[in-house]
């Protein structure tokens, strides 16, 4: 896969300010015109200068405005340029700003052509807004929404447009500034960082791409990949003939519109010796048409990004391999394209699961709970203590939520609870729906067990309970539906460039960190 912007390096710096050299040094402002503490570190020359600027009015620390600035002459410093840079109300500064300002230390430095640049933003401390004695990890914040706001998708530019995006993209160097004694463990923090940031790159580079690029076997093929790159991954593959011999009827039907074949998709990782099996399973649908039950026009071309699940637990392994954590985990991705054909599914045909449950398929465009009702029972046959499973599942999330968190469904509470605070951790939100047993009612089916559509209310809930009918009341589960965090068409955010958003990676690696290492 394209190593789509991965060049910038980020590094950390004791906080000596006048041994810096470089195209630009950063400071925070807040809004009200008020500059960070640390801006004391730069001599009275440049202080001035920036007190000056800020009481004529030259910006007012909203977040993300920014101003550049001569550095003034005789000032010590070894930078060429100053740049103001707005971090917003210091009341509502939280990890998830710091992100942005990353991003937009990122972006401004592109745009004006800075190579190297340095930050004092992370020489003060700052605290969580709403509970005064937490800490923001400064550091990290910035770096990851530096990282993130560098990603960039120009594989299917020719050679010219290329180019010139390229020279778009000078910025190749930042250095944050902390207190010495703090170096050396911000380092360590800053390697992780890497590899979580890397996996976040690897789930976008897939998912972005288009729907004839990337095909079920395609993303097989990027799974064996991945086991070369990282021997520690073990993958296999059922293709067809696997399939129909596993009884995976829900993964077949799906894909047989397709002249593109499904596979089952599953990489195993186990560097965790005795410690308990995390199984992480990601929906796969490299293209979503709707099949007989077509979609309508608009907006179907973004139902390439069906498979930000998939494409998210390929993510995740890769962090896991890169960062060697000492943890049991497969990731399984049934992998599926959805396509109206003669030989597809029909309205009306039952079918039935791995797990010998008969389902009626009344909605063909309800496919991606046929895919991970295999792929969950295919999960538990590894008797892991948790799953997990990440899909663009339902329309009907998206318009309970929005785009600021994904839906959370499950049966164990302890689980939920751990994935609701790497939510709230990593800024990839999770919120809970209820799965009240009368839910379960409305996917009832009169001639097989279930439906695969539950009518016209509670569409991301009924989705949730049809999937619960594929774990074992006692297997602890939880279902994350993306639909609505899994791509941006609008790019409102700096760290969260058009397209995909590869969630899920960051919000399971934290999940990871803090509960199963
Ligand atoms: N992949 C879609 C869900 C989706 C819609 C994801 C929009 C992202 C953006 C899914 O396969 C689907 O089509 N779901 C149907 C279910 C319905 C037929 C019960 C939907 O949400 O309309
Ligand atoms: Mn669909
Ligand atoms: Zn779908």
């Amino acid at each position: 896969m394209d190593k789509n912007g991965q060049n910038l390096k980020i590094s950390v710096v004791n906080g000596a300010v006048s041994s810096w050299k470089g195209d630009a040094l950063v400071i925070g402002i807040y809004e009200g015109g008020e500059a960070q503490p640390a801006l004391a570190h730069c001599g009275k020359k440049v202080e001035n200068e920036v007190r000056k600027r800020l009481e004529e009015g030259w910006l007012r620390g909203s977040l993300g405005e920014s101003i550049l600035l001569p550095l003034p002459t005789g000032s010590g410093l070894n930078v060429s340029r100053l740049i103001l840079l707005g971090m917003g109300k210091k009341e509502s500064l939280s990890t998830e700003s710091f992100r942005a300002i990353g991003g937009y230390i990122t972006q401004l430095c592109h745009r004006v052509q800075i190579e190297t640049c340095h930050t004092l933003l992370s020489l003060d401390s700052h605290h969580k807004a709403k509970n005064k004695r937490q800490h923001i990890p400064v550091v990290e914040a910035l770096a990851e929404g530096a990282w993130l706001a560098n990603y960039r998708f120009d594989s299917f530019k020719s050679k010219e447009n290329k180019k010139e995006e390229r020279e778009e993209f000078p910025f190749k160097q930042l250095h944050l500034a902390v207190p010495g004694e703090r170096v050396s463990q911000e380092k360590k923090r800053l390697t992780e960082i890497e590899g979580i940031v890397h996996g976040v790159a690897l789930a976008r580079d897939l998912a972005n791409q288009p729907g004839n690029v990337l095909n079920p076997e395609g993303l097989a093929a990027q799974a064996r990949q991945l086991s070369e790159r990282f021997p520690a991954i073990k993958t296999t593959i059922y293709s067809e003939k696997m399939l129909a011999r596993k009884g995976m009827q829900g993964i077949l039907a799906v894909g047989s519109g397709s002249q593109s074949q499904p596979r089952l998709i599953t990489m195993e990782y186990r560097k965790g010796g005795d410690r308990p099996l995390l199984a992480v399973v990601g929906k796969g649908i490299t293209f979503d048409s709707g099949g007989i039950s077509l979609k309508g026009g608009e907006g179907m071309g973004d139902m390439k990004f069906d498979m930000c699940g998939g494409a998210a637990v390929f993510g995740l392994l890769q962090t896991i391999a890169e960062l060697d954590w000492p943890i049991n985990v497969v990731g399984i991705v049934p992998a599926a394209e959805n396509m109206p054909s003669g030989t597809a599914q029909r309205p009306g045909d039952v079918i039935r699961t791995a797990k010998g449950v008969t389902v009626e398929v009344l909605n063909t465009d309800a496919e991606g709970r046929l895919v991970l009702a295999d792929a969950l029972y295919h999960a538990s046959t590894f008797k892991p203590a948790a799953i997990v499973d990440l899909a663009t599942l339902t329309g009907a999330c998206m318009v309970a939520l929005g785009s600021q968190a994904s839906g959370l469904m499950g049966n164990d509470n302890s689980l939920l609870r751990q994935l609701e605070k790497a939510g709230e951790a990593t800024g990839e939100r999770v919120w809970r729906l209820p799965m009240y047993s009368e839910y379960q009612e409305l996917i009832k089916s009169t001639v097989a067990d279930i439906k695969n559509i539950g009518g016209r209310w509670a569409g991301a809930i009924t989705a949730g309970c049809f999937l619960s009918r594929f774990v074992e009341e006692k297997q602890a589960w939880a279902h994350i539906d993306i639909a609505g965090t899994a791509y941006d068409t609008s790019s409102s955010r700096p760290h969260y460039p058009k397209g995909a958003a590869g969630v899920g990676v960051r919000l399971l690696s934290r999940f990871i960190q803090t509960h199963w290492m």
